[in-house]
């Protein structure tokens, strides 16, 4: 039997650099003073529907849709936004200061073509903050993007643009509308079918997208109010100043209907990025909380794939640095004091050593196979005599030292950095 297609079984080194990214992820999260919300992994199709919007590919053509039991229509979320904003409104949380800043992890759906960076279940992490609309805010989230990106130390390129308010997107759409009207024949049938629903789309279109038509088509910014105009210059100034590196690009609109003003993306420049380079995506959006039945609050937030990321991380950072090690492996050699042995592998777990053993005897040779293809820091050997006198063998570095059961404790921690319990490393 085999995975579903567009899935991954993740083990192995993959599983430990995930790990280290969630990590990273997790306290980025802490620094910038987030709050974990967990929402559930199915909802009401109509949650995306009124948010990510009906026309759009991720509503029209990916979800995983299905009726329930009650014939009700549920879908595998396919975003992490509209269940957060649903929560948000459902549980009351504007009216707790604390709450205003929330961030998730978990598994995401989409039926799209897999392909390198494009799976059918992803896990996203995404920040939403809830308040005022304020370009400092803006900021705020462009920056903590850019944090965690330096803190791997991944190549990238921002993008941004701003999409303006309801009422400039609408003028555009019509505007569009108009403008492609002219070249109905160069256009391919996905993009036929946005003409009619959501001609934005066009601009971002994989293939269209690059025609030179397409590019000359009007630009957003045309259709800016004066105020949406102060407040995209008040953000790009703040970048400016803050000497971030960024390009706007105005055919930026992103795959999901509720954004309005800011739009962002970070896009991969590593050698290794497969087409889908878009690490991390967001922008704000000033009528969800709203259109869930929630006062009139703005909010901003982006979303990132995990495995995007860890694709990119693998290739540009040494496994080595991933790893945990294990720190002793204990080397089961006597029949006779299995017992005994069995009890050092436990005291020493208890003290948060990383150990292993091989439960069932083996010869001293055997052995010695297994602990040096566990790469252990110390290899502790359990020999009969020594251990009937409450001693032990410890081998490090080539060297080999006897040494009372009561102090083998202290003597490995004093050979290793313990300051994390359970995850020790060596001292140089
Ligand atoms: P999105 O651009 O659809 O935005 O997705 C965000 C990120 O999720 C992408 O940049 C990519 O890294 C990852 N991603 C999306 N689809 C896939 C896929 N099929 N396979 C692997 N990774 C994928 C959102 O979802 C918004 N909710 C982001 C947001 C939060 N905007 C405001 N707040």
């Amino acid at each position: 039997m085999n995975r579903p297609k567009g899935t991954k079984d993740i083990f192995g080194d993959r599983k430990l650099v995930r790990n280290k990214v969630i990590d990273i992820l997790k306290l980025s999260a802490r620094i910038y003073n987030f709050k974990e919300i967990e929402t559930p992994i199915f909802e009401r199709q109509e949650v995306f529907v009124k948010s990510v919007g009906e026309t759009s590919d991720i509503v029209s053509k990916e979800m995983y849709a299905f009726k329930d039991k009650k014939n009700r229509d549920m879908v595998l979320r396919p975003e992490g936004t509209a269940g957060t904003i649903r929560a948000y409104v459902e549980n009351k949380l504007f009216a707790d200061p604390n709450m205003q800043k929330l961030f998730y992890l978990g598994p995401m759906f989409r039926y799209e073509n897999p392909q390198k960076g494009r799976q059918r279940q992803f896990t996203q992490f995404g920040v939403e903050i809830f308040g005022e609309k304020n370009p400092y805010i803006d900021s705020e989230v462009i920056l903590m993007a850019k944090f965690i990106l330096d803190a791997l130390g991944l190549k990238y390129e921002l993008l941004i643009n701003s999409l303006g308010d309801k009422e400039s997107r609408d003028n555009y759409s019509k505007a569009l509308k108009k403008y492609f009207e002219k070249y109905k024949d160069e256009l391919s049938k996905d993009s036929l079918e946005r003409l009619e629903s959501n001609p934005m789309r066009i601009l971002d279109d994989k293939i269209d997208g690059k025609k030179n038509f397409v590019k000359q088509a009007p630009k957003i910014s045309e259709f800016y109010s004066e105020e949406i105009k102060k407040y995209f210059n008040s953000l790009t100034q703040f970048l400016d100043n803050m000497k971030i590196n960024y390009k706007i690009d105005t055919n930026l609109v992103r795959g999901l209907d509720y954004y309005t003003d800011t739009a962002f993306e970070f896009v991969s420049k590593s050698d290794a990025a497969g087409s889908q380079s878009t690490l991390i995506g967001g922008g704000r959006y000033e009528n969800l909380v709203k259109q869930f039945g929630g006062p009139n609050i703005s909010g901003i937030g982006f979303g990132l794939g995990i495995e995007r990321i860890v694709n990119d991380v693998e290739n540009t950072i040494s496994k080595e640095e991933f790893k945990n090690p294990i720190h002793a492996y204990v080397l089961n050699i006597s029949e006779e004091a299995q017992g005994a042995t069995a009890g050092v592998v436990q005291l020493l777990r208890s003290a948060g050593f990383v150990t292993e053993w091989n439960s069932k005897p083996l010869k001293l040779q055997k052995a010695f196979v297994k602990a040096e293809k566990s790469l252990a820091i110390f290899n502790i050997i359990a020999g009969a005599k020594e251990l009937s006198e409450g001693k032990i063998v410890v081998k490090h570095n080539g060297k080999q030292e006897t040494i009372e059961i009561t102090k083998l404790i202290d003597y490995l921690s004093n050979k290793v950095d313990n300051n994390h319990k359970g995850n020790k490393n060596e001292k140089n």
